[in-house]
C-alpha cells in the first residue's frame, strides 16, 4: 500500500519524507489556503517546492468547473513538473477532462468521490486515482471504509487499473481498515501516520531492554 501525505505544509511534508516511507503528496485548495498560499503564481511555486521534496505523485487540483477551463488549468499544472497529477472534481465535465488527460498520458486523481457509481465512472474515464473521502462519509454516519471495500470489489471484477486512494483519513484505524480492505493508497495528515508507531508494550519492552543492558555492563 502506498502512503501519501495530505497537506500543503512544507515542514510536515519534509518530516514525513525523512521517515523514508512516503510515496506522494495530495493537496487541495483548502489545504493551500490553510498555509496562506494564495494566487496562481504562489500556488504553482508551492507545487514545485513540494515536487522538489518528495519524489512521487503530487496531486494539484484544478479550480475550474467547466471542461475548457479544467483542460487549460490541468495542462498548465502538468507542465510544472513531471510528478504532477492533475486533480479533477467528480462532476460531468470532470469525467470528460479525465478522459482527455488519460488519452494524453497525463496522470489524474478524481476527487470528491462519495459513491461506488462515481468511482465506476472515473475508472471508465481512465482516472489514475480515485479519492473516496472516507472521514467525511463517517461524519454523516455512513461507513467510509465500506465504500472502499465496495469500490475494490467493482474494480477487481473488471480489472480496472484505477488506484483507490483513500482520502479524508482522520485516525490510525482508518489506515489499518483501508489496508485490510485493499485500498491502493492512503493519504493522510502526518499525525495519524505517526500514531501508527505507538504501542505501550513497545515502550515498556524497549525500556526493559535498555535497563537490562545497562545492568549487564
Ligand atoms: C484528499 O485529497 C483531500 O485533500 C482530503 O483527504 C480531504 O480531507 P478532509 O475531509 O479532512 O478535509
Amino acid at each position: 500500500m502506498k502512503f501519501f501525505i495530505d497537506t500543503a505544509n512544507l515542514d510536515q511534508i519534509r518530516e514525513a519524507q525523512d521517515l523514508g516511507i512516503m510515496d506522494g503528496v495530495t493537496t487541495n485548495p483548502s489545504l493551500m489556503a490553510k498555509e496562506g498560499i494564495n494566487g496562481k503564481e504562489n500556488i504553482n511555486r508551492h507545487y514545485v517546492e513540494i515536487c522538489n521534496i518528495v519524489d512521487g505523485d503530487i496531486s494539484a487540483e484544478v479550480i475550474s468547473t467547466d471542461y475548457a477551463g479544467m483542460i487549460a488549468e490541468g495542462n498548465q499544472l502538468a507542465a510544472l513538473h513531471e510528478n504532477i497529477v492533475v486533480k479533477i472534481p467528480m462532476i460531468k465535465d470532470g469525467i470528460k477532462a479525465l478522459r482527455y488527460f488519460s488519452d494524453k498520458g497525463i496522470k489524474t486523481n478524481c476527487t470528491l468521490i462519495f459513491s461506488a457509481g462515481q468511482a465506476l465512472l472515473a475508472a471508465k474515464a481512465g482516472a489514475t486515482y480515485v479519492s473516496p473521502f472516507i472521514g467525511r462519509l463517517d461524519d454523516i454516519s455512513l461507513s467510509g471504509v465500506d465504500l472502499i471495500s465496495q469500490i475494490r470489489q467493482i474494480y477487481d471484477n473488471y480489472a480496472y487499473e484505477t488506484q483507490i486512494l483513500a482520502a479524508s483519513i482522520r485516525h490510525p484505524m482508518h489506515i489499518i481498515e483501508c489496508a485490510e480492505v485493499g485500498a491502493d493508497v492512503v493519504t493522510c495528515p502526518l499525525k495519524p501516520i505517526l500514531q501508527l508507531l505507538n504501542h505501550p508494550l513497545t515502550d515498556s519492552g524497549l525500556a526493559q531492554f535498555l535497563s537490562d543492558h545497562a545492568g549487564n555492563k
